[in-house]
């Protein structure tokens, strides 16, 4: 899987002091009718349990600049929990949950179901509302190292 290519996001639960969250590449389209993602996440990350307490999440898809925060969300240096958010600015979306200012987009979500099968579990989420960072870059990942987007095909 190191060769394929993803954009980088950052997924926040939780409300307040108790909020928490992860860096994920493995997140994807569902469906557009209804707005439909889904995220896949280790039930061995401290986020697992929130996400079943509070059954909502933000995916924050990360502009090339915020490479900061997916440290942070990855948990580098072993920082955990709310300590995470530091760095960065953010706003509680409708669900409760932090969108990031100035991510590419962040979709604001209702847990609809979670499929648990061999080490993670398949988050199915509702989109509630997006934000848009128009003309933003993306952040990828690739071969174990972020990259930026550097060219367009003709
Ligand atoms: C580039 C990158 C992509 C990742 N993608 C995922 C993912 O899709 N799902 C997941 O569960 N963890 C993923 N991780 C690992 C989590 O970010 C990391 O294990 C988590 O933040 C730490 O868990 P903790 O809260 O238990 O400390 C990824 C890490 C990096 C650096």
């Amino acid at each position: 899987m190191r060769h394929l290519a993803g954009a980088v996001s950052v997924i926040t639960v939780g409300r307040g002091a108790t909020r928490t969250g992860f860096t994920a590449t493995s997140v994807s389209s569902l469906s557009a009718d209804s707005p439909s993602i889904i995220v896949s996440l280790n039930t061995s990350s401290s986020s697992w349990p929130a996400v079943q307490r509070h059954r909502s999440f933000c995916v924050n898809i990360l502009a090339e600049d915020q490479q900061g925060t997916a440290d942070n969300f990855a948990g580098r240096g072993g920082i955990k929990g709310l300590d995470r958010y530091q760095d960065a600015e953010w706003r509680e979306f409708a669900t409760g949950a932090s969108g990031l200012v100035g991510a590419l987009t962040v979709l604001d979500c209702v847990l609809e179901e979670a499929i648990t099968r061999h080490s993670h579990s398949i988050l199915i989420g509702s989109v509630q509302a997006v934000a848009i960072r128009p003309e933003a870059k993306p952040l990828l990942y690739w071969h174990g190292a972020y990259r930026h987007l550097s060219d367009r095909t003709a």
